[in-house]
């Protein structure tokens, strides 16, 4: 772990064997508008992974839907080949139709296409995380993961896959997982805002699984809330920074993935992630979830 990754702010986390800044970067906002096509600024993509890295961020998560493929196209383009303390966290279980759309695609020959995509297009020969993802457009919905779970493990037995996760999962889905074979994240929708994997976040905690919130800084539309600009402005601060240091600061299994397409908004958000927040801080940020 380079010197630059051990001051980012929160520190690391060992996911599996594989130990990550809990400070990471969220591509998904670097394919074109609505996640479909290119980017618009294509050297302006390459240069946000670069400074992503360059900042000492060993984490980036992706998707080969979003693009599709675009996103895994541009990191293999702009950090291929990677640093042995690089680590790539895909998903699996949906996939783009013409409207721009995310249908699920979680039967086993769906499962094992988009696991070759992702290594083909990250140039990879073992993805080192992969969700499952589940649910739908929605959210979270309930049902057996069994089939779609045994799949990647059997492609993680062929060596395709270093260790697993699952995405947009019910709690119920998790511990389902958890019973076929060990899961190191769960990503979930989570931020100030939406708080309705607390006890979730608590209890994965206590087994040393990752929470990864997406949308933690609200995703494509951004957090609002009068408590949040009151905070940010008495610290003098961004709304963003303070949202982001109050994931760091409420748990330490939480690691981030912000997204951004803008350099400038990545140096800010790892500035402004780690802002200590104070007690009475804390607890005004607290009634925004519990009041929605
Ligand atoms: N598992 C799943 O189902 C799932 C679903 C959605 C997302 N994800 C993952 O989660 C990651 C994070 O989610 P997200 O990127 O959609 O949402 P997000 O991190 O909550 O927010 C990203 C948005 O915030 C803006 N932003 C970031 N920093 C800013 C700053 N300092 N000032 C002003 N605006 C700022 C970005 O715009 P600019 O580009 O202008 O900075 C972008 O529009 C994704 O990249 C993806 O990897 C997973």
């Amino acid at each position: 772990m380079s010197t630059l990754s051990a001051s980012l702010p929160g520190g690391t986390w060992t996911l599996g064997d594989l130990t990550v800044t809990r400070f990471g970067y969220g591509a998904m906002q670097l394919a074109g508008p609505g996640v479909m096509g290119p980017p618009a600024d294509r050297d302006g993509a390459l240069a946000v992974l670069r400074e992503a890295v360059n900042l000492g961020i060993t984490h980036i998560d992706t998707a080969d839907a979003y693009g599709p493929h675009i996103t895994n196209q541009l990191i293999r383009e702009a950090l291929h080949p990677y640093s042995d303390s690089l680590h790539i966290v895909t998903k699996v279980g949906a996939v783009r139709d013409e409207q721009g759309g995310w249908p699920p695609a979680r039967k086993p020959e769906d499962l094992r296409r988009a696991v070759h995509h992702n290594l083909d297009n990250l140039g990879l020969e073992t993805l080192d995380v992969v969700n499952l993802r589940l649910g739908d457009a929605q959210g979270p919905q309930p049902g057996s993961l069994a089939e779609p779970f045994e799949t990647l493990v059997e492609l993680q037995r062929q060596g395709l896959i270093r260790h697993l996760g699952v995405s947009n999962a019910t709690a119920e889905q998790v511990a389902e997982a958890r019973s076929i074979a060990p899961i190191v994240s769960v990503q979930n929708m989570y931020n100030l805002a939406h708080r309705q994997d607390d006890e979730l976040i608590d209890e994965l905690a206590e087994q040393g699984i990752a929470y990864v919130p997406f949308f933690p800084l609200g995703g494509f539309s951004p957090l609002q809330s009068s408590a949040l600009t009151a905070v940010a402005s008495r610290l003098d601060a961004t709304p963003m920074s303070v949202a982001l240091a109050w994931l760091l600061q409420r748990s330490p299994n939480i690691l981030l993935i912000p997204g951004t397409s803008s350099v400038a908004h990545l140096r800010e958000n790892v500035a402004g992630a780690g802002l200590q927040l104070s007690g009475e801080d804390l607890a005004e940020l607290d009634r925004i979830g519990r009041s929605v």
